[in-house]
């Protein structure tokens, strides 16, 4: 019995110095002091020994344990002390590494000045308002003083769903939409895409984008549309801005007119960039017609209004110095990362 003891004491210390994790220094705890470890399988014996012999292996076997435990507790401690040092090895974190680089995005050319345009008509009391692309004829023609075989169709010819849906040609439809949800006094802008079968060049794209204006009140006159169109140009361009309204045609509006702005960079004597005229159009506006007031159950005795229609990426070529349409719809990024 001595023997098997000095046996189990040997086998424990060693094992436990061997062991290098705490789950197993645990079992071997339980294999060696457990009620049912070895240590308790040799005490349950010793009633079958002498008077004699029973204090000395007593004493023995209360030395092997205290032995054991004693070499739990230290191997415990250590195994605790290394695993905390590989946690902490692990999860150190380089302060001193840089960084990983962050993509910000930033507005299109178009959307930038969009945005600027907006602001300087919410500034005096204008709503943003939205209308669909797809359109029907009646909106984007019929309704604007526009019937069909009217020439002025030419001229925005489009693409065409069916007979009576199209893609509209102007924002102009979303004059007559505002007119018929909303009773005046109305003051909107509308921005957004149009369409027209156009071939692709430096100044022609099928797809462009307008914004549309209106406002309607009891005597409004032209005075305003002027006032109003001079004080857009001037928070736009700069307050030396000189702008001069040209006679012009247009089915829903009478009289109309197109608005120029002096070009900024020779400022009237003609240049490349006006192409020699001195000026550049940037709008087409007027006082909207009694009829298409009519069309939306506005009688024009009471009310009258202005309109007008401004073409974005004209406004933000001369912006921007910009001189082919096309690269606002390419997508390149070394033309992007500029604005
Ligand atoms: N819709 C016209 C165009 O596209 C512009 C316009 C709008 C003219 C409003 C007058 C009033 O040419």
């Amino acid at each position: 019995m001595k023997q098997a003891l000095e046996q189990i004491k040997t086998a424990a210390v060693e094992a436990l110095e061997k062991c290098d994790n705490l789950k197993a220094l645990e079992e071997l705890k339980v294999k060696y002091l457990g009620k049912k470890g070895e240590l308790t399988a040799i005490l349950k014996q010793m009633g079958k020994l002498s008077a004699e012999e029973r204090p000395v292996i007593g004493q023995l076997a209360n030395e092997v344990r205290s032995t054991i435990e004693e070499e739990v507790k230290t191997r415990t401690a250590a195994l605790k002390e290394k695993e905390l040092e590989e946690q902490l090895a692990a999860e150190k974190i380089d302060v001193t590494m840089p960084g990983k680089k962050f993509q910000v995005g930033k507005k299109h050319p178009l959307t930038l000045v969009m945005d600027e345009i907006k602001e300087i008509f919410l500034g005096m009391g204008f709503d943003v308002v939205d209308g669909p692309e797809v359109e029907l004829d009646y909106y984007n023609f019929e309704a604007l003083n526009i019937p069909k075989n009217h020439p002025a169709r030419d001229t925005q010819d489009t693409f065409y769903i069916n007979d009576n849906v199209v893609m509209r040609t102007q924002t102009s439809p979303v004059q007559v939409r505002t007119m018929e949800k909303r009773k005046p006094p109305i003051r909107i802008i509308s921005p957004g895409r149009v369409y027209r079968s156009d071939a692709l060049d430096a100044t022609h794209s099928p797809v462009f984008h307008q914004i549309e204006g209106l406002v309607v009140d009891k005597g409004i006159t032209m005075s305003d549309l002027k006032g109003t169109l001079e004080m857009f140009v001037k928070s736009l361009y700069g307050e030396d801005s000189v702008v001069r309204f040209r006679p012009h045609h247009f089915p829903f509006t009478e009289p109309s007119a197109e608005m120029d702005v002096m070009c900024f960079n020779c400022h009237g004597e003609g240049c490349r960039i006006c192409k020699g005229e001195g000026w550049i159009e940037i709008l087409g506006a007027g006082m909207v017609h009694p009829k298409v007031l009519q069309n939306c159950g506005i009688d024009p005795e009471e009310y009258s209004g202005f309109a007008f229609g401004m073409g974005l990426e004209r406004v933000v070529m001369r912006r921007f110095a910009i001189d082919d349409i096309r690269m606002f719809f390419e997508n390149d990024q070394r033309f992007l990362d500029q604005f």
